[in-house]
């Protein structure tokens, strides 16, 4: 019963999806969590060897048709090429995830450049956009699929030095709402899933430190920061919800949103 339960609601079995910035940190553990429940996954990201090995991995593991390419989701002239040959590949595109995304520089905004801003809006809310608008038109000729943008819980709150990434993070949510209202009859639901912050790699000695840990107390309620393995159930239900889910903002951050 409990295994029936849990095929019917969540299996992704025959599914396809295609997650930018697959191969590592937050991406991958959501690539693997779908090739997990079934589906057959294509990994994006600019490290070609990454993905690749990323997809040979996930195939391996769960026995699910993978893809690896390399693709700067910025990049307008190639990425609905990229988007068509997986499309192709893999039969279809039942779910994007758009992970891609990094931090840009870190400055207050009197000492912000041109550069500085554009290079963080270019990744975290055009390359969204870009991969958003070439998989929907894939979407809307399957006549349905879910997109789930990966905004952050600074597309809600401010954080200081972090203007650009902020403001890229708010546009994401508010492209995701534009976005499922326009492809609601379409049957495509787009939901922004909000993370707070998650240990990986690249803040792991930030969280070690001492500024880190009084972050932590003064600004999460759960006293820690989440794991990887805390977003995956979101992942997979958003990739699973029903069609009257959209347009929603899921936060996952010890309730850091709260405060
Ligand atoms: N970790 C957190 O605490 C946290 C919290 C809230 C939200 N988020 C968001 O979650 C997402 C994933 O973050 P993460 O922590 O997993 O970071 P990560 O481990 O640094 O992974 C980022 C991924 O994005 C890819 N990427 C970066 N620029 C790209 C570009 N121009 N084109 C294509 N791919 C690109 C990277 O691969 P390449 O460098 O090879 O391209 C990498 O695969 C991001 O959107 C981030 O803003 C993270």
């Amino acid at each position: 019963m409990a295994s029936e339960i849990l095929e019917r609601l969540f299996s992704l079995k025959g599914k396809t999806a295609l997650v930018t910035g697959g191969y590592k940190g937050i991406g991958r553990a959501v690539a693997e969590t779908y090739a997990e429940a079934g589906a057959h996954v294509a990994v994006v990201a600019r490290n070609l060897h990454g993905c690749e090995e990323a997809a040979r991995e996930i195939a391996g593991k769960y026995g699910v048709r993978t893809v690896g390419k390399s693709l700067d989701v910025s990049d307008s002239k190639r990425v609905d090429g990229v988007v068509q040959e997986i499309a192709g590949e893999l039969g279809r595109i039942d779910i994007l995830v758009n992970s891609a995304g990094i931090p840009g520089s870190e400055k207050p905004v009197l000492k912000m450049t041109d550069a500085d801003i554009d290079e963080v809006m270019n990744v975290d809310f055009r390359g969204t956009f870009l991969v958003s608008r070439a998989v929907a038109q894939v979407m809307v000729r399957q006549r349905g699929g879910k997109i789930i943008n990966v905004s952050s819980i600074l597309g809600k709150i401010a954080a200081r030095n972090m203007a650009g990434y902020c403001a890229s993070k708010a546009a994401v949510i508010q492209l995701t709402r534009v976005m499922a209202l326009e492809l609601a009859r379409d049957n495509i639901q787009v939901n922004a899933l909000c993370p707070g912050y998650v240990l990986t790699e690249f803040n792991r000695d930030f969280f070690a430190s001492e500024a880190g840990k009084g972050l932590v107390k003064r600004m999460i309620p759960l006293n820690r920061v989440g794991t990887l393995d805390e977003l995956r159930s979101t992942a997979l239900y958003l990739a699973t919800c029903p069609p009257f889910l959209t347009g929603a903002e899921v936060y996952v951050d010890g309730g850091h949103t709260l405060i």
